[in-house]
């Protein structure tokens, strides 16, 4: 059954939003590059390709649904922070704004009675639980490492060390 044009429009809107998660985590990765933590800056690549991913994952759905993709402009993101810890704490709050989009989207198919697309969204309201906790992790570590710059040096390696799974994101 092809896809309703409501939950094709919503899902068409979460492309963007996706897209935008990807703009706003490269910006945070140019940043962090000025800021001399190239770790960070890796882990927020990485961070950028899986939201590429998640908006693969839409596009991919709604081709298969008989559905159509309609990408839209997207808006440009911030460019300056403060800090990484001002980074990571926008990082938390985005995935808290993106968690409730995932909530509505899936009020919205539960609503429509659209099984597939309920069964579909189920990976994404685990990913954010993922993505929350990501980022109140390393929330977490620069609240230890402090204004030490040999922990913040440590820390950044450790970052370094992300690696882009797809698997994970499928
Ligand atoms: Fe696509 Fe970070 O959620």
């Amino acid at each position: 059954m092809t896809i309703n044009k409501q939950i094709e429009r919503a899902f068409n809107k979460q492309i963007n939003s996706e897209l935008y998660s990807a703009y706003l985590y490269w910006s945070m990765s140019a940043a962090l590059e000025a800021m001399n933590l190239p770790g960070f800056a890796h882990w927020m690549k990485v961070q950028a390709q899986e939201e590429l991913s998640h908006a693969d994952k839409y596009f991919h759905y709604l081709v298969e649904r008989g559905g159509r993709v309609l990408l839209t402009a997207i808006d440009g993101p911030p460019t300056e922070w403060k800090d990484v810890e001002v980074i990571l704490k926008n990082v938390l709050e985005h995935e808290q704004h993106v968690t409730a989009l995932i909530n509505g989207l899936m009020d919205l198919a539960i609503a429509e009675n659209d099984h597939p697309s309920v069964m579909f969204l189920q990976w994404f309201v685990n990913e954010q639980v993922e993505e929350e906790a990501a980022a109140q992790n390393i929330l977490g570590k620069l609240k230890i490492a402090g204004t030490s710059s040999p922990a913040l040096y440590m820390l950044d390696k450790e970052m370094a060390q992300r690696v882009f799974a797809p698997s994970a994101s499928e």
